[in-house]
């Protein structure tokens, strides 16, 4: 690739990231817009045939931008999984207690309104209820899924655990807050300590990215 085609995709990138970001910031929630840029960079781009899956959907922040990436790269629908109950942290007299929660228990009333604002909601597939439950009707190969839902180190391994069975060779899985949060930041470790299966290819901010190698 020469100068030039590299200046056009920096171009289009930052073009792209402007746009969304001024959309997207509005839809409350815990990503960064790099972050964000991430999901919608890889969604659109990674060169692996398979569904798209989010573990933990709040208010439809993350939802959107690998939503918009999805689109944009014709790669198929995002499947939302969330009870949108909320994590520990989001309930009434904790850290991150949520007005939401407080008030209705869900904030699944707010993610529709965002990702209808935001023209996404026919990208996404909403899948109402917890992890565990979801993955049992699951058949379907995966080309990449992200997981935020409990951060906790025993939910974060059975989110990896039971989901990541699904996921193609070359496909991927990102995680958030790493270095953020202990607990998924002490499973993230374990993941990549020197093994055949998992490798870490990247990491954005507090997004952490393993490929599957076979
Ligand atoms: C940190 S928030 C996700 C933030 C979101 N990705 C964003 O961009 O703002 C975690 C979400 O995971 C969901 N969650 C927590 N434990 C879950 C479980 N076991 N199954 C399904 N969803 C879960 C919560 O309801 C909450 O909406």
């Amino acid at each position: 690739m020469d100068a030039l085609q590299a200046l056009q995709i920096a171009c289009d990138a930052a073009y792209a990231y402007q746009t969304l970001e001024a959309k997207f910031s509005k839809v409350p929630g815990y990503l960064q817009p790099m972050e964000g840029f991430c999901l919608y960079w890889l969604g659109k781009n990674w060169p692996v045939h398979g569904a798209n899956l989010e573990v933990g959907s709040f208010k439809g922040r993350s939802t959107s931008w690998f939503a918009a990436g999805c689109k944009a790269g014709n790669r198929g629908k995002v499947h939302a999984v969330d009870h949108f109950a909320g994590s520990p942290e989001h309930q009434i007299g904790k850290e991150f207690q949520d007005e939401d929660i407080v008030r209705l228990g869900s904030t699944l009333p707010a993610f529709k309104e965002n990702l209808t604002r935001n023209e996404l909601l026919n990208e996404v597939e909403i899948r109402v209820g917890k992890s565990m439950d979801a993955v049992r009707g699951w058949d379907k190969p995966i080309r990449m899924i992200f997981i935020d839902g409990d951060h906790s180190y025993e939910e974060s391994k059975k989110d990896f655990d039971a989901w990541s069975e699904f996921v193609v060779p070359s496909g991927l899985v990102l995680f958030h807050d790493i270095n953020v949060w202990p607990g998924v930041t002490k499973f993230f470790q374990e993941l990549t300590a020197p093994n055949d299966v998992w490798r870490q290819v990247g990491q954005i901010l507090s997004i952490a990215i393993v490929q599957r190698m076979q």
